[in-house]
């Protein structure tokens, strides 16, 4: 009995510490906290998968075989610019398909009469299906006449990325551009008929939208408007084509090239596009102008550097992708290019 008497007392006076009622305290949320989170679990398990938002690339519920990458080609230049990125897709990875949308009159098994091999186009159109797992989507490419027309046509095969209803979303992405990093991530977008990005250059208001990458969710009903949208556009010769699509110029800023970036669009007009070889004095004039530096005055070259280093590797790239026959092409600037707000345009720019 005095025992019984003994241990009480010393386990109330223990009780009385203050560390053992920090322990105490302690015990007790931890094992509320373990009944909670085995509770919320059960719970978890009860509701409905779906009711999750997909968070990450790697969440296994997105179906991957009904996302694609989609490119149209109107030309045999644009054709291997494709390519191009095609294969800098293929080097990088994707989770997401790939299709390309071709003219229907293009065979992809013409061969030359003479050589007896596959034409360049043939060639390309089979190494994006054998080299870069590319779906090919033949379309018919709208009549091209005059440079309003040529403008529309170009906007409304662009388009034609509506009409890929048996897929679940698809990111047109223009050719003109190099894919620096995976782009997969774009996919998980909240759900939308259509996401563009800004222009980064625009008015704070009224922020103009940019169509060289567009996430689309196809849909006929979506098509059937923007068909119907166009031949209207098309009836009234209207002009302000550009408004519609969102700004088809684009004019190069070196911060772009910051390691974050992971598409980049070549426009650099009075620049020639890539695949075609400037001419040495208009190089000279338009490149990227060194400044300079805060440190003891000396010049820093690095945005020029970049920047050519950017045509460099596309030249290189065009020829181990696309070989023979699509080599780097002269170009004079057009002798009424228009000299805008501190920068050119090609008049077929400006309406
Ligand atoms: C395109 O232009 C040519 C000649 O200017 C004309 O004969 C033809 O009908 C035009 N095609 C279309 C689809 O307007
Ligand atoms: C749209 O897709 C349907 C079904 O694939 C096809 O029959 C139709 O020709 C397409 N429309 C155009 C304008 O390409």
């Amino acid at each position: 009995m005095a025992g019984y008497r003994y241990y009480s007392r010393r386990v109330k006076s223990l009780a009385s510490t203050p560390s053992f009622q920090v322990i105490a305290v302690c015990l007790g949320l931890f094992l509320g906290i373990q009944w909670v989170l085995r509770h919320n679990h059960d719970g978890d398990q009860a509701l409905p998968r779906a009711a999750r938002p997909i968070m990450s690339v790697e969440d296994d519920r997105i179906d991957w075989s009904k996302l694609y990458y989609v490119q149209y080609v109107t030309s045999p230049e644009y054709l291997c610019n494709a390519l191009m990125v095609w294969s800098e897709i293929e080097e990088i990875g994707s989770r997401a398909q790939r299709v390309m949308m071709y003219p229907s009159s293009w065979d992809p098994n013409e061969v030359d009469e003479i050589n007896l091999r596959l034409t360049p186009v043939a060639r390309l159109l089979q190494a994006a299906v054998s080299d870069y797992f590319v779906k090919l989507q033949p379309i018919e490419v709208l009549h091209q006449n005059g440079t309003a027309e040529k403008t529309w046509a170009d906007s409304y095969t662009k388009l034609l990325a509506f009409n890929l209803t048996e897929f679940d979303r698809v990111l047109a992405i223009d050719s003109d551009s190099v894919v620096l990093q995976n782009l997969d991530e774009l996919f998980l977008l909240p759900e939308a008929p259509l996401a563009m990005p800004f222009v980064y250059w625009g008015e704070p208001q009224g922020w103009q939208l940019s169509s060289q990458m567009m996430l689309i969710t196809p849909s006929a009903d979506a098509f059937s408007k923007i068909e119907a949208a166009i031949r209207e556009a098309k009836k009234d010769e209207r002009k302000n084509h550009v408004a519609y699509l969102g700004s088809r110029s684009q004019k190069w800023d070196p911060d772009t090239m910051k390691s974050e970036a992971k598409f980049l669009h070549f426009s650099d007009y009075p620049i020639p596009k890539p695949w075609m070889r400037a001419p040495k004095d208009l190089l000279n004039k338009h490149m990227p102008k060194c400044s300079q530096s805060e440190w003891f005055g000396a010049t820093d070259c690095r945005d020029r550097t970049i920047w050519l280093k950017l045509y460099y590797d596309f030249a290189m790239r065009r020829k181990a992708v696309c070989g023979p026959g699509f080599e780097l092409q002269s170009q004079e600037l057009p002798p009424d290019s228009i000299y805008r707000h501190g920068r050119w345009f090609h008049p077929d720019e400006v309406g």
